[in-house]
């Protein structure tokens, strides 16, 4: 298994919508993909990871609802091409993203949701979630047609962040280059 890295905001492939994946394409090689993408989220202490965040324009989400002691390992899920085919209700939501570190802000999301997709073997499953779950699930699946959670944020706001995260960039490649 291998860490990847995290595309981080602003970057172009948080913003693609991605293809749906083909039933051949469902074999060993994406199944080592997903074990790489929980190894990322895990180390990265992740409840969630969409395949645009590590560069790649697929419908393929990784989530690990923590235990109640906030450990994880026990419940891993792989989602391809999933769908939101039911929403009820309403609830506020405080969220943070790997791909936008060190930032959470609260949000409006549906209060539970149920979700068709395909496991890492290519069978369809229906999930009812409330609670952590169906907010992650609503946050992955935005993912997946470029949408970040800080999209729901005033233009103002998201203007800041950019800034903030162009000069994070920028830092970090002016050290780089002096390391080099
Ligand atoms: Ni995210």
């Amino acid at each position: 298994m291998a860490k990847l890295e995290v595309v981080v905001f602003p970057d172009d492939r948080l913003r693609r919508h991605c293809r749906p994946l083909k039933a051949e394409e469902i074999d060993d090689k994406l199944r080592t993909l997903c074990a790489d993408m929980l190894e990322t989220m895990y180390a990265d202490e992740g409840i969630g990871l969409a395949a645009p965040q590590v560069g790649l324009s697929i419908r393929l989400v990784v989530i690990d609802i923590p235990d109640e002691d906030g450990s994880q390992g026990k419940n891993p899920l792989v989602l391809i091409n999933p769908e939101i085919v039911r929403h009820e209700g309403t609830v506020p939501s405080t969220e943070g993203c790997l791909s936008v570190p060190d930032y959470t802000a609260e949000i409006e999301r549906f209060e539970t949701v149920t979700v068709k997709a395909l496991d890492q073997y290519g069978r369809e499953f229906t999930l009812d979630a409330d609670g952590l779950l169906a907010i992650c699930l609503q946050h992955e699946l935005d993912h997946l047609d470029g949408k970040l959670f800080i999209d729901k944020l005033s233009m103002l706001k998201r203007n800041m962040l950019k800034k903030r995260y162009l000069k994070l960039k920028k830092e970090a490649q002016h050290a780089a280059a002096e390391a080099e």
